[in-house]
């Protein structure tokens, strides 16, 4: 087992024995993090990563060695814990491995013997990391048949998405809030050639962006106040697999230029340092705004929007496809309340009114909401959240203007149903104007005229190459 940038953290209320370890274990080129008090030893492992654990049984004051053992097992920590005795106090030793303390070292230390417990702990405590890593995957895991959708829409999505899978190329996914861009994410991610290999997500609008720098790259110790050990980045954590850079759009400036280098170059520099880091690693980017909107108005560099978008991935919104509603309800249902759960009809045309502007999202979310609302197995409308149930039919809606007469109501009923009809014969005939035409029985002229009238481009309802 390689020392080298392993993080070893050591707990002893002797200071000078505190020194001895760090000078032995820094010279096998380690990085050492000393803790007098136990208490402080567990603050620390809440917030920072390190390899291996070695804690004195006998600390005087406060939280002693065989508590702070049952605290690091009880937080499930991923790393062994290695305890080290006075002489003769083999049985406390014992008493430690019994409740999951890895091994055990004599003081004094007899530092041959103590090599090999260091690198048989670090063996076990990769493999431990390796098999949570692995339980977290299986976890998270979606193929493509658990992305679900029957509409022609969403067919030609997961079937260009089943595409890109096989490829390795940078990848943008472009859709509105809530309509599956994560969940096509790592569909692509695990049928992909790098499924096996770890898939990382940042939120790049949720994190703060003095940290989102250290986040994706990692930093030194010392490199700013509060950077009290290494910390490896998500790009690192990624190395081999995906990462998955959401809410692309948020992402400022400064931290653009380190992107496009770690895209362009396959290496990232952890703040504080100047060495570079290899790193391999496929980017699939997610955005709910329009990115090409924000390279014109300058916010997003064109070149790295370029690296990025190798090919792009839209996701219709719900309302698009509707005909995925009934389908993704009775799956939510059946996730949230079994098999038993029905929906009436009401409350089936009801949802299938609705404009969902929350997407899939929000339909989960009204399904919970009646769920939990419910008396008995029958989803009906009133259990639906109000804006659901009191949702006109899609092709109603209150005319733009003030007045509320029967005049405007009814021209914007017909000119709402005139658009919808359009949509409709479009989508049949993938964008194709004379067929559509034939289909409503009008001319190509009239057609033409009304999609202006109505602002349609039919060029969107072309399946993409
Ligand atoms: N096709 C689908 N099949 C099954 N579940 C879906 C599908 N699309 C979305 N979901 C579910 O809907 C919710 C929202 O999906 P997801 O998080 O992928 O959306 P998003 O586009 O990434 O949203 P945001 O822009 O807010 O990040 C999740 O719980 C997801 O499991
Ligand atoms: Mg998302």
């Amino acid at each position: 087992m390689e020392l080298k940038d392993k993080t070893i953290l050591v707990v002893d209320d002797e200071e000078s024995f505190l020194s001895l370890m760090r000078r032995f274990l820094e010279k096998k080129g380690c990085e050492v993090r000393a803790e007098q008090l136990a208490d402080l030893a567990l603050d620390f492992l809440k917030d920072n990563h390190v390899d291996l654990i070695m804690a004195d049984l006998r600390m005087p004051g406060g939280m002693d060695g065989m508590e702070f053992v049952r605290a690091v097992k009880e937080m499930k920590y991923p790393a062994e814990v290695v305890v080290m005795t006075g002489h003769g106090t083999v049985e406390t030793a014992v008493e430690a491995i019994k409740i999951g303390a890895f091994d055990f070292v004599e003081k004094p230390v007899d530092f041959d013997r103590l090599s090999v417990i260091i690198n048989n702990a670090l063996d076990s405590g990769q493999l431990k990391c390796r098999i949570a890593f692995l339980e977290n995957k299986i976890k998270g895991y979606v193929e493509f048949d658990s992305v679900i959708g029957v509409s022609d829409r969403f067919i030609e999505t997961k079937k260009l998405a089943e595409r890109i899978a096989r490829t390795e190329v940078n990848l943008l996914i472009s859709g509105e809030s809530g309509c599956g861009k994560e969940v096509f994410a790592r569909a692509i991610h695990n049928a992909g050639p790098r499924g096996e290999g770890p898939l990382v997500a940042i939120n790049c609008g949720a994190i703060a962006e003095n940290l989102l720098e250290s986040e994706m790259f990692g930093h030194e110790k010392g490199a700013f106040t509060g950077a009290v050990s290494r910390r490896i980045g998500h790009f690192e954590h990624a190395d081999g697999g995906t990462i998955f850079l959401d809410e692309v759009s948020e992402l400022p400036l400064s931290l653009q230029v380190k992107l496009l280098r770690a895209v362009q170059e396959k290496e990232i520099m952890r703040v504080g340092s100047s060495r570079p880091v290899k790193v391999d690693c496929r980017i699939i980017s997610a955005s709910n705004k329009n990115l090409e909107q924000a390279v014109a108005d300058n916010l997003f560099r064109e070149d790295l929007y370029y690296r990025l978008n190798v090919i792009e991935l839209k996701i219709p919104p719900l309302r698009e496809r509707a005909d995925d509603v009934p389908l993704l309800a009775a799956h939510f249902v059946r996730k949230h309340a079994g098999e038993d759960v029905k929906i009436d009809r009401a409350a089936s045309e009801a949802l299938q009114n609705y404009y969902w502007p929350g997407n899939v999202r929000e339909l989960e979310n009204a399904i919970q909401h009646a769920i939990a609302l419910m008396n008995d197995p029958v989803i009906t409308a009133d259990l639906l959240p109000k804006r659901v149930f009191c949702s006109q039919p899609k092709n109603f809606a209150p005319p733009e203007t003030d007045a509320f007469t029967l005049k405007n109501a009814q021209d914007s009923v017909v000119g709402d149903f005139e658009k919808s009809f359009i949509v409709d014969a479009l989508r049949r005939n993938y964008g194709n104007i004379v067929k559509s035409a034939s289909d409503m029985g009008i001319t190509r002229q009239t057609l033409h005229k009304m999609l202006k009238k109505h602002d349609i481009n039919a060029k969107d309802f072309k399946p993409e190459s």
